[in-house]
């Protein structure tokens, strides 16, 4: 590894490591927190490690019409900073990053703000964000010459993991909690060769379970505690930065679960305003489902100083975690920006997504509670008309296609659940329509939905 240009800083206690140091589980032997990754060399003016502002957003545009592989990555991209393999020739890369930033119109114009935008991760290889940190700790894990790789997850990650350890040759070992992931997650490991373990537990115990694995065996851990996930995830914040020729947005509201990130972009916009790329950071906001929302508690009882876990329960199942491992570094980017953390209900989610849809874009429900969440800040008067305001949609519409079709169904929401929201959901609903073979059925259809 390249421990020069790179170390491990304990985001508890600040005990600094070499990268080879780490242990299997990615905990701080001293205190028993997570690691961050650390260049010493940014910190001195004149340090010759420290990358020089202009010349990069000059190289980084440039790369945009390289024919190398490694260019065509937008997190590979930015490799000045996220110099974390010896060699960049070890990169496991499926073309991952440079993501669409969308214009919302009707949802801007119902919300009553100018500019609202959606940096659409879920345009990814696997159709979620996990692309851009498992191309980064992946490659680590093949430079470090690791045969087995392995992640418990709630289905983005480990068709994440799968995908690039397949592209590497490396053998994949996924945990999920039985029953409670979506089916195009669960196929997409299948598909991708990964040996896939159904557990009947839920996301939190496959994690705890897999910290006691690989302290036993030589299995490379690709959760979120590990710190090189984390590097290629900050990337995004680069690309918005940049797509706002390094102007960045008022506010970058993003979904909560595991909350690494939050952390991670968070830490990429400190990075840049750090490097003097870009002048100050926006404000950035975490949502959580209402039964899924320890960082939420955490923030009413004790400003997120202190966090209980909760039993998990909510239909985005992407984000159904009662014990989220980046917890604290996910506080501190809520608390540096001036971001605001909160809960938004099922029949707030599933509007919000059913509103995305209609946008043409859509995404998976975990995702919505970006939007969910605006609309609830900006009643509040948190969010004012003229700021400009960028929701992370983490991942693609057809990764959980069960949730959209039970909504225009009519049967995802229990009745108590929809109470107060049935006009919203009755003008979104889409379901499809059986009618007889004949264009005058069909004109009849199409008709009776005019209007
Ligand atoms: N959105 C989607 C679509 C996700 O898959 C996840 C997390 C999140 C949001 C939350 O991100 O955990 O960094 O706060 N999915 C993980 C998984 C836990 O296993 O795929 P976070």
């Amino acid at each position: 590894m390249n421990d020069n240009l790179h170390q491990l800083r304990c985001f508890g206690c600040g005990a600094r490591i070499s990268g080879s140091e780490a242990q299997p589980d990615f905990r701080c032997a001293e205190c028993g927190d997570l690691f961050e990754v650390d260049y010493p060399g940014w910190g001195q003016r004149q340090g010759h490690n420290r990358p020089n502002p202009g010349a990069l957003k000059w190289l980084w545009r440039e790369r945009r019409c390289s024919s190398e592989a490694l260019d065509h990555s937008g997190v590979w991209r930015f490799r000045e900073l996220l110099p974390i393999l010896d060699s960049f020739g070890n990169a496991v890369t499926l073309r991952e990053g440079n993501t669409p930033l969308y214009s919302l119109p009707r949802a801007a114009k119902a919300l009553g703000i100018d500019q609202l935008f959606a940096k659409h991760q879920g345009m990814n290889p696997t159709g979620s964000f996990k692309d851009t940190g498992m191309t980064a700790a992946l490659s680590v894990a093949r430079e470090r010459g690791f045969e087995w790789v392995a992640c418990a997850s709630t289905g983005n990650t480990s068709a994440a993991m799968a995908a690039y350890a397949a592209r590497a040759g490396l053998r994949s070992l996924v945990l999920i909690p039985e029953g409670k992931i979506a089916w195009g997650k669960l196929s997409q490991a299948m598909d991708y060769g990964a040996v896939t373990c159904q557990l009947k537990t839920d996301f939190d115990g496959c994690l705890r379970l897999l910290t006691q694995i690989v302290r036993e065996a030589p299995i490379y851990l690709l959760n979120s505690v590990n710190p090189y996930r984390l590097e290629g995830q900050k990337t995004p914040a680069f690309e918005i930065a940049e797509a706002f020729d390094w102007n960045v947005p008022g506010h970058l509201i993003v979904p909560g679960g595991n909350l690494a990130n939050s952390s991670a972009l968070g830490k990429g916009f400190r990075e840049l305003r750090e490097l003097g790329l870009v002048a100050r950071m926006p404000r950035i906001s975490v949502i959580q489902a209402e039964g899924a929302n320890p960082l939420v508690r955490s923030f009413a009882t004790s400003h997120g100083a202190a966090m209980e876990p909760v039993e998990a329960h909510t239909r985005a199942t992407a984000i159904r975690i009662g014990n989220p491992a980046s917890w604290r570094k996910a506080a501190r980017v809520v608390q540096d920006t001036g971001g605001w953390c909160l809960d938004v209900n099922e029949a707030e989610i599933a509007i919000a997504k059913a509103e995305i849809g209609a946008e043409g874009l859509g995404c998976e429900p975990a995702s919505a509670v970006t939007l969910a969440g605006l609309k609830k800040l900006r009643a509040r008067g948190d969010v004012a008309a003229e700021e400009t305001v960028v929701l992370l949609l983490t991942g693609h519409t057809l990764k959980d296609a069960d949730y959209t079709i039970d909504f225009h169904r009519g049967t995802l929401l229990r009745d108590e659940e929809s109470a107060g929201f049935e006009a919203q959901i009755d003008r979104l609903r889409r379901n499809a329509i059986s009618v007889e073979a004949t264009p005058a059925a069909v004109l009849a259809a199409v008709k009776g939905t005019a209007g």
